[in-house]
C-alpha cells in the first residue's frame, strides 16, 4: 500500500471499518450500499481500500472486483464534509494504481449520468464513456440509467503518446 504524507494513511479495508464506512454511505448516497453489501464484498475478496486522515477517522473508501481481466471500480466514496479537498482524486489513483499493481490495468465502472463531480472525477482522471445501461439505478422518481466508463492502460497523459512507460504486461501489450 502507498504511504502518503502528513499521517494520512491507506489500509485494506476490513471487518472492523464497517461502521465508519456505512456511516459515510449513508450520507453520501440516496441509493446506499447496505452493510450486508459490504460484508458481502470483503468476504468475496473484493479489495477495498480505506483512507483515514491523521487522528484515524475515515475520510473516504473504495471497492474494486477483478472480472476476467479488467477491474471494475464499484464504490468510490469521500466523506461529505470533507469534498473538494483533493482525496478523490487521491483514492482514484490509488485504486487505479492497485488495479495495475494486479495485472488488471483496464478499469470499468458505472456511475449516473446527473453524477457530475463524480464524472468530472472520473474523464480528469482518463476515463471514456463506452456505454449506457438503461434504467439500472433506483432513483426517486423510478429508474436512472448508468453510463459505463472505462480507463484503459495509456490513456492517461505521457503514456500513449510516447510508449516510455508501457504497461504491467509489458510495453508490447
Ligand atoms: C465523486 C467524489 C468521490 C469526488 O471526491 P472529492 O474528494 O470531492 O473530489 P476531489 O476534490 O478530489 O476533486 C477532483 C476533481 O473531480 C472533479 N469534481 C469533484 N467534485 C466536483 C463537483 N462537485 N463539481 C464538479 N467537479 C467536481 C473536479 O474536476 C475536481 O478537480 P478540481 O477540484 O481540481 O476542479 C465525491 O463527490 C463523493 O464521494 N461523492 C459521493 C459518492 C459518489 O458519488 N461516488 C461516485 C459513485 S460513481
Amino acid at each position: 500500500m502507498p504511504t502518503l504524507p502528513g499521517g494520512w494513511a491507506l489500509a485494506r479495508m476490513s471487518a472492523r471499518d464497517l461502521d465508519a464506512v456505512v456511516d459515510i454511505e449513508q450520507r453520501a448516497y440516496s441509493h446506499p450500499w447496505t452493510r450486508g453489501n459490504f460484508e458481502n464484498s470483503v468476504k468475496a475478496g473484493h479489495i477495498g481500500l480505506t483512507l483515514r486522515d491523521p487522528a484515524g477517522k475515515l475520510a473516504g473508501y473504495a471497492v474494486l472486483m477483478p472480472v476476467v481481466d479488467e477491474m471494475h471500480l464499484l464504490n468510490i466514496t469521500i466523506e461529505p464534509a470533507r469534498h473538494r479537498q483533493g482525496l478523490g482524486k487521491l483514492l482514484l489513483a490509488v485504486a487505479l494504481a492497485t488495479a495495475n499493481q494486479h495485472r488488471l490495468p483496464n478499469v470499468l465502472l458505472e456511475v449516473r449520468p446527473s453524477n457530475t463531480a463524480a464524472l468530472a472525477l472520473y474523464e480528469a482522471a482518463g476515463f471514456e464513456t463506452i456505454g449506457r445501461r438503461k434504467g439500472y439505478y433506483p432513483a426517486a422518481d423510478g429508474r436512472e440509467d448508468a453510463l459505463v466508463l472505462r480507463r484503459r492502460w495509456g490513456t492517461e497523459q505521457g503514456t500513449e503518446q510516447d510508449g516510455q512507460q508501457g504497461g504491467p504486461r509489458g510495453a508490447s501489450a
